[in-house]
């Protein structure tokens, strides 16, 4: 078993992007960090955003509004940026509170500055592979951190568990996009799939992200196995001095000693997420720099 190693990639990225952030003249790369009240783990990944942006040499904004915002306030606030010369990149932190409808908010952000991928523009040009748009951090991450590992999925069975906008399903894109890397055979289990054990045990490589703590167990997952664990859990373990500990959707104790290659919770996907936050946000800065 090898252990993908996400910290060690993301930093190789980080230290490529240093280098292309050093060459620019003038102006550096900027990123507005939205994020609305006070979510325990978003406070800390607009903190490691900021965090990595620093070191790379990216300017970022941090902009905190209140729980209580409204939608047409949060709109006004993203127009404002969406306007706003010095910003090249917007990501608002999801989740966002239940009074505000989350995919409107995605969508309000410009395409043009919307390094999150998840407006629908940037979406549908993943369907369309236009490379022009923003593909969603955590995809591009998982896709990054496999071909960076030497997993070509060209022949593989990928299964996706899990079928949300900001992972599941743009990454069942990329894994079937036709180009290198790539060209996997695709399905996507969900809540309703029926025997779902069955269809994981089919996986040459199996994408967990269905946010359920070690939901992932030995007997889903067959021998050979390359496992991506998209999930970070918080975990109540009175053992820990914060009183919990961070798990991802797999059950790596049990699962591990199976995989040809398996990403560990914490210290996987999450590091790839803000790498390749940074990747866009530079590619946002050419886009418009460029007109
Ligand atoms: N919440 C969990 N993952 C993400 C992400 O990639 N982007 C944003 N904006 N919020 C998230």
């Amino acid at each position: 078993m090898e252990l993908i190693d996400g910290n060690k990639i993301a930093a190789e990225i980080a230290a490529e992007l240093k280098i292309e952030v050093s060459a620019i003249a003038g102006r550096k790369p900027c990123i507005a960090l939205l994020r609305v009240g006070d979510d325990v783990a978003s406070i800390s990944y607009v903190r490691k955003k900021e965090k990595t942006a620093a070191e790379i040499g990216l300017e970022s904004r941090i902009i905190l509004p209140p729980v209580t915002i409204s939608q047409a306030e949060l709109f006004a606030l993203i127009d404002q940026l969406n306007n706003d010369p010095g910003v090249d990149g917007i990501l608002v932190q999801s989740p966002l509170p239940k009074h505000i409808d989350e995919v409107a908010v995605f969508r309000r952000v410009s395409p043009a500055k919307d390094v999150d991928g998840f407006n629908t523009l940037n979406l549908g040009k993943v369907a369309q592979e236009d490379e022009t748009g923003f593909v969603a951090c955590t995809p591009a991450g998982i896709m990054e951190l496999l071909a960076r590992s030497g997993v070509d999925l060209k022949g593989k069975h990928v299964v996706v568990l899990g079928r949300s906008l900001i992972v599941g399903k743009p990454v069942a894109l990329l894994a079937l996009q036709k180009k290198a890397g790539a060209n996997g055979t695709v399905t996507i289990c969900h809540s309703a799939t029926a025997n779902l054990p069955a269809m994981t045990r089919q996986a040459d490589v199996l994408i967990a992200a269905i946010g359920r703590a070690e939901f992932v167990t030995a007997d889903m997952v067959k021998p050979g196995a390359v496992v991506i664990d998209v999930g970070i859990n918080r975990v109540v373990d009175a053992s820990k001095k914060s009183g919990y500990r961070l798990t991802g959707d797999v059950h790596f104790v049990s699962v591990a000693p199976l995989c040809a290659k398996i990403t560990p919770v914490p210290g996987g996907v999450g590091p790839m997420t803000v790498a390749m936050l940074m990747k866009n946000t530079l590619k946002a800065y050419r886009l418009q720099a460029c007109g």
